[in-house]
């Protein structure tokens, strides 16, 4: 069904990919030709993703990002450019909050009351978006909150949403695909009462990990040069990096395994599954824990999208041969299993206490959003962004129906990774059935295939001019993005 819609499409924009970089003829890690995945005839080519990614040699541990927790209350977030060795003995130039390349986790407390005291080091304006926070809009760092080289500005505000593993990354108008593809990105996590009694995995870098995954394209000199790969249909890379670390492996030991799963590439889309064929439990979605966890093979991120999943190791040893595979088979993160089996502990029956209440499925549509088109050519409800105008307004603290639908075109149509700030949302329905289950919790980014209508129960906890847009990060550029003001 997925892959019928998509192949049209996808193929064309192939071969407009392969039209734009066969002046720089990258060669992927085995010699070969980028373009010869990208082949119509090839089976192997993923309809989603044009590019195949490289397999990881498992060479490197993979690195973690260093946790951060406000000091009396503050948090120091300085977006800089510095230089990175991704690849041994060569520099790469890119961006990174409070390092050269990427961001820390910044852990916080339901309940707490906090200042991000974010600075601008770049020789370039940004902002500091927190994807998937409620928090005001003034402080939500869409393209609207500038700060220009070397300025400083407070984010005040109060923790009011349960655990969940969240993300920040700038939003510039004009840059965000850019900043980002350069490394700005860094996590947020959560912690509430629950998330503390409920004894899952929560020993950071030992049994619960965050994983962000980027692709990106190097040149020969091992640099970023987005101008040169940059598509408007999403920019998709060759070389897979996991939290920055090329050819990364992970060490575990022989327990229950949380991984905590960020889609950050601009547009490549990751189907992951376990190359053994087993099966893993997922508990969480983008913006907190699922009511009780739910067994998958496989589970599918957009960009924006993240998933808390929870591996069992004990059933494997040493010996065995242990990766986090993509749809294709390309190997992403192989898994070093290595301690002695320790016992851990079963994962919880209750997990949460989400729920899509009778009222919320018996109200009416209040705002319908037609997404549409390709390349520089996509839109919302046939218009494209325009930072000086309001698209919606909705009232404080109620909730309202939001169907957003997914147009086709003539040659199929793409997926669209539709995301809301401010918020959490709930997917009321999907083409009028309920979600999956593992589409059954807070949500701030749902996927919607070509042809495809959602209903999401949309309530803002808070005032001010909020984003809505696609998350493919060169659709949002390109202006499939829109406004709403809560007040
Ligand atoms: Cu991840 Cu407009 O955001
Ligand atoms: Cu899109």
């Amino acid at each position: 069904m997925r892959l019928k819609f998509l192949a049209a499409p996808f193929l064309i924009g192939s071969i407009i990919l392969g039209g734009c970089s066969a002046s720089n003829s990258h060669k992927n890690e085995h010699g070969m030709m980028d373009h010869s995945t990208m082949n119509m005839e090839n089976d192997h080519a993923s309809h989603t993703n044009p590019i195949a990614l490289n397999n990881s040699t498992g060479q490197n541990e993979i690195a973690l990002p260093s946790i951060i927790e406000p000091q009396n209350g503050l948090v120091n977030i300085t977006a800089q450019q510095g230089e990175t060795e991704i690849f041994d003995g060569f520099q790469t130039m890119t961006y990174g909050y409070n390092g050269s390349f990427l961001g820390p986790v910044i852990k916080i407390k339901s309940g707490e009351n906090v200042t991000f005291r974010t600075k601008n080091d770049l020789l370039e304006p940004t902002t500091f978006h927190w994807h998937g926070l409620d928090i005001p809009g003034d402080g939500d760092g869409g393209p609207h909150q500038i700060l220009k080289q070397g300025q400083s500005v407070d984010v005040n505000f109060t923790v009011n949403q349960g655990a969940s593993t969240l993300w920040f990354h700038p939003h510039p108008e004009g840059a965000t695909a850019e900043q980002v593809y350069k490394g700005l990105a860094g996590l947020i996590y959560i912690e509430d009462d629950n998330s503390l009694k409920l004894n899952l995995p929560n020993d950071y870098g030992k049994n619960d990990f965050p994983l962000v995954f980027q692709d990106r394209h190097f040149t020969e000199e091992k640099q970023f040069d987005y101008n040169a790969v940059q598509n408007a249909d999403g920019t998709i890379g060759n070389t897979l990096l996991v939290n920055g670390t090329f050819n990364p492996k992970l060490t575990v030991g022989r327990e229950r395994i949380r991984l905590r799963l960020l889609n950050s590439s601009n547009a490549r889309n990751y189907t992951f599954k376990l190359n053994t064929g087993d099966a893993f439990q997922q508990i969480a979605t983008d913006g907190g824990f699922l009511n009780k966890s739910i067994e998958l093979n496989e589970i599918t991120l957009t960009p924006g999208e993240r998933a808390e999943i929870i591996i069992d190791f004990s059933k494997f040893d040493a010996e065995s041969d242990v990766a986090l595979v993509n749809e294709e088979n390309i190997r992403l993160l192989p898994f070093k299993i290595e301690h002695p089996k320790s016992s851990s502990t079963a994962i919880a029956e209750v997990l949460n206490d989400y729920v899509v209440t009778e009222e919320e499925k018996s109200l009416p549509v209040t705002k319908q959003l037609e997404l549409f088109g390709m390349g520089k050519m996509v839109t919302i409800n046939n218009q494209q962004f325009d930072m000086h105008r309001i698209d919606f307004t909705q009232k404080l603290g109620e909730t309202e129906i939001w169907e957003v639908y997914n147009k086709p075109d003539t040659m199929g149509g793409m997926i669209h990774p539709f995301h809301i700030h401010g918020t959490q949302f709930k997917v009321v329905s999907i083409d009028g059935e309920e979600p999956a289950a593992s589409l059954q919790g807070w949500k701030d980014t749902i996927s919607i295939e070509p042809n495809q209508t959602v209903k999401l129960a949309v309530k803002f906890n808070n005032k001010g001019i909020y984003m809505f847009h696609c998350h493919l990060l060169e659709h949002e550029e390109n202006g499939m993005m829109g406004q709403v003001e809560v007040n």
